[in-house]
């Protein structure tokens, strides 16, 4: 099939993109794709390229333009202009939508609650969480290891690290889905209000939870936040609700559906690639680079978007000022010039480290030190105490959720034994 032929958004694509991939590394590295107003880059040391330089590739609308062909937003009533409007007013770009001077600023908030330092402390109290989450599923010798498992471990963890009820943020988290779901998928007018008016009701329980802790005081991110003081051109100021709540649902949705996906894909290629499985089980040390391995094959960031602030070169192709660019990180990681035999699960690929899942450059994941403790505690206790992974032949098999943004499975049955005597940790 042609490159032309290709519509990036289609489901199909999504669920199997290595065609279009393979396509757009042979034939336009830098695609326009006039239908949706946009470039796609898809090559390692483009998207390297890209990412490196915040001056001419802007942040501000990190998750691309609403109005995408197919994905526009229901038709507009009163209410619903109203709920939409209310809800731009309380969004500020913080973080992932900032760009320099500010976003250094706000990073700086965030950074230590997230060091690698910090997050290597830790590992005990991941460990845990794994483990009461194993025991809830062990007995039955099967399991959705999405629902059960990887969506589980990284939401009580982000809810510990924000500081609140993880009973809170499971309430929340169906909500929350929803409102991912909406940023890229038309929805019924209906549904859209009530996703809208979920977020509006996530903003005031936060924002009294910050009130909380500016009488009350605790060691916490959500603390943090809300007795920050902010450096400005003007002196410094503590952050506005805006920006608090910018921040704690970027943590949200960033810390929790990205480290989900990739424990929930990792296992499916165990499933399927068994001569590798047996290669971890037999050195445990392995599954750091596993990890890495992982996310170059399944990167759950597929892809996120820049703007050009002005015109600008790039792979030989002339962009002008407020080109979008959707940068495909997945395509990159299946770069054949950076990755010999991209499509091969390798755990044991000496440049797996370099994968681009996430990112690099100014924005490199804040994230990233605790997302790698999550799943490399994930699997140390799994393999530790499960064996014999196959699929549930009474599902469907899986399948991916259709976003561009994000790649991940909607669900993973799986059959499996218990470990006839697992080795203590
Ligand atoms: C496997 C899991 C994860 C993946 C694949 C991932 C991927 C990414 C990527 C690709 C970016 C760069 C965005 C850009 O291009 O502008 C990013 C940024 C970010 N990530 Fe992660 N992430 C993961 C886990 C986490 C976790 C656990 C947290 C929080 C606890 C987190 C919080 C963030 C935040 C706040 C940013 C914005 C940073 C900035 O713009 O300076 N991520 N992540």
């Amino acid at each position: 099939m042609a490159l032309a032929d290709f519509n990036p958004l289609d489901p199909e694509t999504l669920e199997c993109p290595y065609p279009f991939y393979e396509a757009l590394h042979a034939e336009a590295p830098v695609h326009m794709v006039p239908q949706l107003g946009m470039a796609v880059v898809s090559t390692y040391d483009l998207i390297r390229e890209v990412v490196h330089d915040p001056a001419t590739y802007s942040s501000a609308m990190p998750t691309g333009p609403v109005d995408l062909p197919g994905m526009e937003t229901g038709p507009e009533d009163a209410e619903l202009a109203e709920l939409r409007a209310q809800t731009a007013r309380s969004s500020a770009p913080t973080l992932l939508a900032a760009d320099p001077p500010w976003h250094a600023r706000y990073r700086s908030l965030v950074n230590k609650a997230l060091s690698a330092r910090r997050v290597a402390g830790m590992e005990g109290y991941v460990r845990e969480i794994v483990t009461e989450l194993i025991d809830g599923f062990i007995d039955d010798g099967k399991a959705d290891f999405t629902s059960q498992f990887a969506d589980e471990l990284p939401m009580a963890v982000i809810a510990d690290q924000i500081g609140v009820p993880r009973s809170d943020l499971r309430d929340f988290k169906k909500r929350a889905d929803l409102a991912i779901g909406g940023i890229e998928r038309t929805i019924p007018p209906e549904e859209e209000r009530e996703v809208l008016r979920a977020g509006l009701e996530m903003q005031e329980y936060f924002l009294m939870r910050a009130e909380e802790r500016r009488r009350d005081p605790k060691d916490d991110i959500l603390t943090t936040l809300a007795t920050a003081e902010l450096e400005t051109d003007e002196g410094r100021r503590p952050l506005n609700d805006a920006e608090i709540l910018s921040i704690l649902q970027q943590l949200q949705v960033a810390g929790k559906e990205t480290t989900a996906h990739i424990i929930g894909s990792a296992m499916l290629l165990f499933i399927e690639n068994p001569e590798q499985l047996a290669k971890v089980r037999a050195n445990p040390e392995l599954i750091g680079n596993m990890t890495e391995e992982a996310l170059r094959m399944e990167s759950p960031v597929r892809a996120l978007f820049r703007t050009t602030t002005r015109e600008t070169t790039l792979g030989g192709v002339t962009l002008p000022a407020k080109t979008t660019l959707m940068l495909i990180y997945h395509a990159a990681n299946r770069d054949e010039r950076e990755f010999a035999e991209a499509a091969r699960f390798d755990v044991e690929r000496e440049n797996a480290r370099n994968q681009l899942a996430f990112s690099a450059g100014p924005h490199y994941c804040i994230g990233a030190a605790l997302a790698r403790l999550e799943i490399r505690v994930a699997f140390e206790e799994v393999l530790r105490r499960m064996t014999n992974f196959r699929l549930d032949p009474d599902h469907p098999a899986p399948r991916h959720e259709p976003s561009y943004i994000l790649r991940g499975l909607e669900e993973l049955r799986i059959l499996f034994d218990k470990a006839p005597a697992p080795v203590p940790a």
